[in-house]
C-alpha cells in the first residue's frame, strides 16, 4: 500500500511551499497555521510570515501586537500568541527534546515537525491521515505521511470518497462506501467567535475605549491575553 501511495504521491503531490524546507521553525510555522485553517489559505501567509520573521529568534524579538496584526484572517488567533511564546522559549532555551512542552505543540504538532524537519519515522496523525488509514485498513509508514494527507484532502474525502480516482482503490476494504455527513462546525456568522473576531479586527486597527466595544467580547479576549484593558482602553498587547 505504501508504495501504490507513494507512486501516486509523486505525480500528484499539491504544491504546498513547506515542503520545500526541513527548517523546523518553518515547518512548525506551517503547522499552526494548517491546524485549523486550510492549506491553500495558509500557503501565501506562511510565505509572508517567514520573509517577516524568518527566525524562531526574529518571532521571539517581535511584539505580541504584531504578532497579532500578521494572523488576521487565519482565525483561531491563540493559535499566534502560543507561536509566540513556543518561539521566545526556543530563543531562550533552545528547542526542548519534547516538543509538546511547548505552548500550542500537541501530539500532532510535535510528531509533524520530527517528520517532517528531522526525518524522524514517526507519522504524524491529523484528521485524513487517520481516515485513510482507517478505511484502508492499513498501517503507513511515516514515508507516506505527506502522501496520505494529500490523499485524504483530495482523493479520500470525508463523506463521498473519489475511490473512482484513488491508487488503493484496489486493495482497499471499504472501496465504493459512502459516510454520513461529519458533524460541521457551527457556523460563524451570528456566532461569539464572530463577535470575538470583529472586536479583535477593531482593536489591532485603533486602540477603543471598552465603551465602544463588545463588552462580553472584549472580557473573552482579555482572558486569552489577545487585548488588554488599561484604565477604560482597550489595545493589543504591547
Ligand atoms: N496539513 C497540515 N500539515 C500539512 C502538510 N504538511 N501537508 C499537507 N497538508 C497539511
Amino acid at each position: 500500500m505504501d508504495e501504490l501511495l507513494r507512486a501516486w504521491f509523486s505525480h500528484n503531490a499539491r504544491s504546498l511551499p513547506w515542503r520545500e524546507t526541513r527548517d523546523p521553525y518553518a515547518i512548525l510555522v506551517s503547522e499552526v497555521m494548517a491546524q485549523q485553517t486550510q492549506v491553500d489559505r495558509v500557503a501565501p501567509r506562511w510565505e509572508a510570515w517567514l520573509e517577516r520573521w524568518p527566525t524562531v529568534d526574529a518571532l521571539a524579538a517581535a511584539s505580541p501586537a504584531d504578532v497579532i496584526r500578521e494572523w488576521q484572517g487565519l482565525g483561531y488567533t491563540r493559535r499566534a500568541l502560543n507561536l509566540h511564546r513556543a518561539a521566545q522559549q526556543i530563543a531562550a532555551h533552545g528547542w526542548p527534546h519534547d516538543l509538546t512542552e511547548l505552548p500550542g505543540v500537541g501530539r500532532y504538532t510535535a510528531d509533524a515537525v520530527a517528520c517532517f524537519a528531522h526525518g524522524r519515522d514517526v507519522l504524524p496523525v491529523d484528521v485524513n491521515v487517520r481516515r485513510v488509514s482507517e478505511r484502508a485498513g492499513h498501517t503507513f509508514t511515516a514515508a507516506s505521511a505527506q502522501a496520505l494527507m494529500d490523499l485524504g484532502a483530495t482523493v479520500c474525502l470525508a463523506r463521498i470518497p473519489r475511490c473512482g480516482a484513488c491508487p488503493l482503490a484496489e486493495r482497499c476494504p471499504s472501496r465504493g462506501r459512502r459516510y454520513e455527513p461529519e458533524r460541521k462546525q457551527g457556523a460563524f456568522e451570528g456566532s461569539f467567535r464572530q463577535r470575538r473576531a470583529r472586536t479583535l479586527r477593531l482593536v489591532a486597527a485603533q486602540e477603543l475605549p471598552a465603551g465602544d466595544l463588545d463588552a462580553e467580547a472584549v472580557a473573552s479576549l482579555a482572558r486569552d491575553g489577545l487585548v488588554r484593558i488599561v484604565g477604560a482602553t482597550v489595545s493589543l498587547p504591547a
